[in-house]
């Protein structure tokens, strides 16, 4: 499984990469405006230097809303490196310029997926990546893990290639859930990717072996 972080913050995606296991990033306009990123060249210089820092894919987010716009921008996105991958929501136009980027060999994420029938259409027309929210399916006492569940049956029912892309993560445990559910890759926030790491047995068990090697040490003095 790949882990993606999901933020357009630099000081975070390098911070993730030093890790070692970094595979990926995501952004959305939210994520864009967090940073205080705007304007056209802004933006594409914004993505050339997270490209930078990463060779993994990039998720790069159209603004536009109309199929021909969806693809002039993608195409420009696509112009700034080999790893961007284009974002683009699920709707009907969004569908068509997936297609068409798919023809053209560009790799595509489709954003905002909530249902099995949105994953069906995404992989239909070729994308890349489906995103589905697991967050914001929670947030409205749904099922988001259910969902990554149900998108994983139905692409492995129908041998689908398009690689599920659990967005939208909120904690620790939606990450274990997700893989769990199936999902190819998950893309999350720094900090539950950090709250990974942490168990208090560990943090206990550390103390207790420092303790004993200082022990030793003046054992032997
Ligand atoms: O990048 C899309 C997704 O991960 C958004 O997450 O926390 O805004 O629901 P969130």
């Amino acid at each position: 499984m790949l882990f993606f972080i999901d933020t357009a913050n630099l000081d975070q995606i390098q911070e993730a990469n030093d890790m070692g296991i970094l595979d990926g990033v995501t952004t959305n306009p939210s994520l864009m405006l967090k940073e205080g990123i705007g304007g056209e060249q802004a933006v594409l210089d914004h993505y050339a230097a997270i490209c930078k820092i990463t060779d993994g894919d990039v998720s790069a987010e159209v603004t536009a809303l109309d199929t021909e716009n969806m693809l002039k921008q993608g195409r420009k996105f696509a112009e700034i490196a080999s790893n961007i991958v284009v974002k683009i929501p699920m709707t009907l136009d969004g569908v068509k310029a997936i297609a068409q980027l798919t023809k053209e060999g560009i790799k595509t994420n489709c954003t905002l997926v909530f249902s099995a029938g949105q994953a069906l259409m995404c992989a239909k027309a070729g994308a890349t990546y489906v995103s589905p929210f697991l967050g914001r399916v929670d947030d409205i006492g749904w099922d988001g893990v259910g969902l990554i569940e149900e998108i994983n049956a139905l692409y492995g029912q129908q041998a689908l290639t398009t690689s599920i892309l659990a967005a939208s993560i909120r904690g620790p445990k939606h990450i274990i859930d997700a893989a769990l559910a199936g999902a190819d890759v998950v893309t999350t926030p720094l900090k539950p990717l950090k709250q990974l790491l942490n168990h208090p047995l560990t943090d206990i068990g550390l103390d207790k072996f420092m303790a004993d090697f200082k022990k030793s040490q003046e054992a032997v003095k």
